[in-house]
């Protein structure tokens, strides 16, 4: 099976690209805007690729079977990437005829449209459904080890800072947690105990969107950071 993996430089997408490389009988291929350079692992084919270049992701998408994507502009760049772009990935996934769309979206994304990127992914999550392609969306909450600000720095020195009321109810997610349930959401979207990756708050044959709550990300593991 190919897998392309959209943000698979990133700080998350790499991981996930890591996790699926360590799957047998998955040739990964991972795509970038920047040129491809030697791999130090021959196990992970690079491909150029601009989510704002529909041309360039028909070509990526070749013969793939199932696409992930943890892409996204506004957390570094634009916004842009996470409107028109994730459009044109959709479309160009239902021209390929992928097998399985993986996307990942952010918890309660509907209920914050006043919050670009939210929204964002409200909107790409709707792209997804209405095309013909087969999809899992994880819908993630915050990560408690990526941030550089007083979230990990505090858990860091045994303090948990939380923003809002005592009322307000937050969960968080480690990173390799995360890719690790992206990865067999990609390969085994509803077994592994792929239930980790969240509730199940959809599925209807193979449309499956899981949502995280506070009890599938305990937040359990801080003294590892
Ligand atoms: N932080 C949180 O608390 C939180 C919570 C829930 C969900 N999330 C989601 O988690 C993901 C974070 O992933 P990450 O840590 O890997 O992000 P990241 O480190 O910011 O990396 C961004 C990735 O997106 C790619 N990208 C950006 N614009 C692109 C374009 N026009 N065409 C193709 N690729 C493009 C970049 O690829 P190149 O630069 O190599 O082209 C890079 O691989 C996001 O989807 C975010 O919404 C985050």
């Amino acid at each position: 099976m190919r897998v392309l993996v959209v943000g698979a430089t990133g700080s998350l997408g790499g991981k996930i690209r890591r996790n699926l490389v360590a799957h047998k009988n998955v040739a990964v291929r991972a795509m970038s805007r920047k040129a491809p350079v030697a791999s130090a692992n021959p196990d992970v084919e690079w491909v150029q690729g601009d989510m704002m270049a529909p041309a360039s992701l028909d070509a990526a998408l070749q013969g793939v079977e199932v696409v992930v994507s943890s892409a996204n502009g506004y957390m570094k760049e634009t916004l842009e990437a996470d409107f028109a772009g994730n459009k044109n990935l959709v479309e160009a996934a239902a021209r390929a005829r992928v097998k399985r769309f993986v996307f990942l979206s952010i918890v309660r994304c509907e209920q914050a449209s006043g919050v670009p990127h939210f929204h964002a992914k409200k909107v790409a999550e709707d792209l997804l459904k209405a095309s013909k392609v087969p999809y899992v969306i994880v819908r993630a909450p915050a990560f408690l080890d990526q941030s550089q600000d007083y979230m990990a720095e505090g858990v860091k020195v045994g303090r948990f800072y939380a923003v809002g009321d005592r009322m307000t109810k937050w969960s968080y997610v480690l990173t390799d947690d995360l890719a690790s349930c992206v990865a067999r959401a990609a390969l085994y979207p509803r077994r592994h105990g792929l239930t980790a990756c969240g509730n199940l708050v959809q599925a209807h044959d193979d449309r499956v969107i899981f949502e995280s709550s506070p009890d599938n990300f305990p937040v359990s593991d801080i003294h590892s950071l």
